[in-house]
């Protein structure tokens, strides 16, 4: 079990059924899916002071980094490589509670200790996924995949 998150006297359930509707609305005006990434990057990193939030999207045969907050990250991932990459080839959620136990993990920054990867699933088909890093151990758990699956089912991206 993650440690529990409070920020502002909110847990996180709170702050993300807060932050929810808001990006759903937000994304719902615009088509333009580099648009509602970046917001949606940008408000996830305000909410919960994520180390790193972004995404990477699925271009022919590599996921290509795209809109994000947070350092500088590797650009391309190759199928089943790292925890992006196994997320895209086994279109679930991947909850990496300590990236050095992680076979395979893509270590952009050294700081960077736990993980979360969402895949967005459009007609049956992994087409991006969402990739948040914590500085801190464990950060992640059963709450955050349900919202942030909530979150990739329904914005428009
Ligand atoms: N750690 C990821 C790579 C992307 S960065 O964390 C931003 C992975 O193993 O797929």
């Amino acid at each position: 079990m993650a440690e529990n998150l409070i920020i502002n006297g909110k847990d996180k359930q709170e702050l993300y059924e807060t932050l929810l509707p808001q990006l759903q609305s937000l994304t719902a005006e615009e088509t333009d899916i580099v648009a509602n990434m970046a917001n949606i990057a940008a408000a996830l990193k305000q909410t919960f002071d994520f180390f790193w939030v972004g995404f990477y999207v699925v271009k022919e045969k590599t996921l290509v980094l795209a809109p994000f907050q947070g350092p500088l990250a590797c650009t391309r991932i190759q199928y089943g490589k790292g925890v992006c990459g196994t997320a895209w080839k086994e279109a679930r959620t991947i909850v990496v509670p300590d990236v050095e136990q992680f076979p395979g993990h893509i270590a952009c920054s050294s700081d960077s200790r736990s993980e979360i990867v969402v895949p967005v699933i459009r007609d049956g088909k992994v087409v991006a996924v969402l990739d948040i890093d914590s500085d801190k151990l464990n950060a992640f758990d059963e709450t955050d995949a349900e919202y942030l699956e909530r979150l990739c089912k329904q914005i428009t991206i």
